[in-house]
């Protein structure tokens, strides 16, 4: 499946030469026990690297790292806002300058194209230099007080919490790191950042980065291991505040382990996202905007539009529309340059997928576009898949499957939809399409979701915030909303004798 294969860069070889070691107290040391593990190009699956696992015990030398670069008066306690404003920009200039060996490390480990990661390197840079403005502007106020005959000076502070975990998946390597560890060190918490066992080379070149930027050891600490690693960060109680992305189920258990010492947690999980197109929409727009919404970053992204709502009168265009885009898709190695959507990243995902799909097919389900079979070869390759004749109750329905997968279902009335739509335990995006000023402002606020893009999908800027509705998380990521999730709140109050 390979054509026009771009060369790896020097540094990627070199990087990929050694075994990775895991970054604590700004060192690289190898696990306690000696353990590793193999990290897999889903292209090719063939062995990238072999990877420390951390266990408990490296774990508890991250925590007593990241407690000591905390705690007062260490050279990150003294740092001034201003001094850390400029570290943070100075990293998101680094990150450019190696914006091409990120690509390339992203793209083999995780499998999407390089040119959909070059994109997220992008933004990984930019989170860096928006939150940068953000160290110098966490202000307090001032509040009046009444009690007769006495004076006083009240005034509020923002503070970080402590020690953070970050726990991320493997869809948005670099960039989950990234929403973790920047809006935690803006405020002045120390990180311990897990990565997906799937995906863990880009966050451990980060790692490298951050110590070459000048950030004093123990700010920020990797750990690369498995759900056990993540499971000993958060039962830990030297840990003050869990930031966690990826399943519901996994979100479910972190909140129960992290009330052990009632540690702090923001959660961001599943979704299924409803994508509404009503008869009076611009079609193309919203065919084109309905296919990006269901099959960008392999179908692998927690805000996808995955079910596609259509009003009848214009059903079967659209499911027209959206099956010859899909179509048109070429499915290839992340690393080829005429692909234009990778492998899924896993064994694990591509065998979960296909299950989604034949289980629709045995249900009654039509298969619009792409397949249930396995494509055969190497690689976890899946094409993308448009699935119609859909009833409400099929796991194909109600389940986040994380793959190329869109089912459409017509519908009638405004009403009718928007039941539809919510009717999920999810809701964190949703999505509109009309001409209609007022249904798309109207049905844009019936929706039960953290997210609602209006005749657009995917739409997006570090400056907003994001999370989710009922099960889909706790918490919003980013913008000012974000910082605020990573400090304490003190109130501070002086009588004027
Ligand atoms: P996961 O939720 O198991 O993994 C996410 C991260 O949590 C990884 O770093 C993992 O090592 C860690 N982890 C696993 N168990 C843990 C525990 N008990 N305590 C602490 N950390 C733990 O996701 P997985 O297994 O990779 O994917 C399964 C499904 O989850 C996907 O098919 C997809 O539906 C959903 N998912 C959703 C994501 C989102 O952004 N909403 C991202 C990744 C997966
Ligand atoms: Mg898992």
């Amino acid at each position: 499946m390979t054509t026009n294969t771009i060369t790896l860069l020097p540094s990627v070889e070199a990087f990929l030469a050694t075994p990775k070691q895991l970054l604590i107290n700004g060192e690289w040391v190898d696990a306690k026990d000696g353990k590793t593990f193999a990290t897999v190009n889903p292209s090719t699956e063939k062995v990238l690297v072999q990877v420390a696992q951390a266990s408990a015990m490296d774990v508890d030398r991250a925590v007593v790292a990241a407690r000591s670069a905390f705690e007062s008066p260490s050279p990150w306690s003294k740092m001034s806002p201003r001094d850390r404003s400029h570290l943070l920009w100075r990293i998101g200039d680094l990150i450019d300058e190696s914006a091409e060996e990120f690509a390339q490390l992203e793209s083999l480990d995780n499998g999407k194209t390089l040119e959909s990661a070059r994109g997220d390197v992008g933004v990984a840079a930019e989170l860096f230099r928006y939150f940068a403005g953000w160290a110098t502007k966490m202000e307090g106020t001032t509040i009046p007080m009444s009690v007769p005959g006495r004076d006083f000076h009240a005034y509020t502070r923002r503070e970080a919490i402590g020690v953070v975990a970050g726990i991320v998946p493997w869809n948005f390597p670099l960039t989950m790191a990234a929403f973790k560890i920047v809006p935690a060190i803006t405020a002045g918490n120390t990180v311990i950042l897990k990565p997906a066992e799937q995906t863990p080379l880009t966050a451990l070149r980060l790692g490298q980065l951050l110590l070459d930027a000048g950030l004093p050891a123990g700010v920020v600490n990797v750990v690369t291991g498995f759900g056990d690693t993540g499971a000993a960060l958060v039962e830990h109680h030297g840990v003050d505040k869990v930031a966690f992305t990826g399943s519901t189920e996994v979100g479910k258990k972190i909140a129960a382990a992290a009330s052990g010492n009632l540690k702090k947690v923001s959660l961001e999980l599943g979704g299924k996202a409803p994508n509404i197109i009503f008869a009076d929409a611009d079609l193309d727009a919203a065919i084109a905007g309905a296919a990006l919404a269901g099959y960008f970053n392999e179908g692998q992204c927690c805000v996808n539009g995955s079910r596609l709502y259509v009003q009848r009168g214009v059903f079967d265009r659209v499911v027209e529309g959206v099956a010859a885009a899909a179509k048109a898709i070429k499915v290839g190695d992340g690393f080829a340059a005429d692909s234009t959507m990778g492998p899924l990243v896993s064994q694990e995902q591509y065998e979960k997928v296909l299950g989604y799909i034949r289980g629709a097919v045995e249900a009654g389900a039509t298969i619009s576009a792409g397949s249930a079979d396995a494509a055969g070869g190497n690689g976890y390759f899946v094409q993308p898949t448009l699935i119609t004749s859909v009833t409400e109750d099929m796991a194909v329905q109600t389940d986040e499957i994380f793959g190329p997968v869109i089912t459409a279902i017509p519908f009638d009335t405004e009403d009718e939809v928007v039941a539809a739509a919510n009717n999920t335990v999810y809701g964190l995006a949703a999505g509109v399409w009309t001409k209609d000023i007022g249904t798309a402002h109207r049905v844009g606020a019936r929706l039960r979701a953290g997210t609602v893009w209006l005749n657009t999908w995917h739409a997006d800027d570090v400056t907003l915030p994001r999370g989710g509705y009922k099960q889909s998380g706790w918490g919003r990521e980013l913008g000012s909303f974000g910082l605020e999730d990573y400090t304490e709140l003190k109130t501070v109050i002086a009588e004027l004798r």
